[in-house]
């Protein structure tokens, strides 16, 4: 009985290690199809063309979490559905820059994170909007994002239901929470 239950044991911790392995090779590949796609579109990696690359930019490359808050906002605003009842929205340079001038539009390369909690200050999920000429000429050109605290990612891309709703905001590029123009 007592081998058994460390035999038990002992597979358990070795799944437990193998487990985080076999994420991260799939991780890998995926990684490496989003890099052959970019390659292939001409993108620049440095953003990454999919949502697996994006993520790895804004938490390792170029981490979002030491980016300005978007003017006008505050650490832990009080949101509102879909996204968090409390929020913590960052920006980075470009995207600073085009708010501040109040350019019109953000600019290729912008991103916008924006960080979701719930009112017990959990953190719900991260979405995230990214500006690349010619991703999607007829939305704005964003690459959408949403991740959630285990970094799995449920939405990426021309995101339908994204875009649908933050096109209410389209006269503003899209974007809801600071005024770009004039
Ligand atoms: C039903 C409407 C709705 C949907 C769907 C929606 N959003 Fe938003 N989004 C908002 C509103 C409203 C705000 C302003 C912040 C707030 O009050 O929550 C916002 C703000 C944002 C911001 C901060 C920049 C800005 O526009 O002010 C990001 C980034 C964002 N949303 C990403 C996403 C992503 C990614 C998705 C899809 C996974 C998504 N949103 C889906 C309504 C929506």
């Amino acid at each position: 009985m007592k081998k058994s239950l460390s035999t038990l044991l002992s597979a358990a911790g070795l799944c437990a290690l193998l487990l985080p392995v076999a994420l991260m090779a799939a991780d890998m590949t995926k990684m490496q199809t989003g890099m052959g796609h970019a390659a292939g579109t001409g993108m620049s990696m440095m953003q990454g063309a999919d949502g697996m690359s994006l993520m790895m930019h804004i938490t390792k490359t170029d981490p979002y979490m030491k980016w300005d808050l978007m003017p006008g906002t505050t650490r832990m605003r009080q949101g509102m559905e879909p996204h968090g009842a409390l929020q913590n929205v960052y920006v980075n340079k470009l995207a600073l820059k085009a708010i501040k001038d109040k350019a019109g539009m953000l600019p290729d390369g912008a991103i916008i994170v924006k960080e979701n909690y719930a009112p017990d200050g959990k953190l719900g999920a991260i979405t995230v909007m990214s500006k690349k000429k010619g991703y999607n000429p007829e939305a704005g050109d964003y690459m959408w994002l949403k991740y959630g605290p285990d970094m799995k990612i449920q939405a990426e891309g021309k995101a339908a239901p994204c875009i649908k709703c933050h096109t209410k905001a389209k006269d503003n590029d899209y974007v809801m929470l600071a005024p770009l123009k004039k």
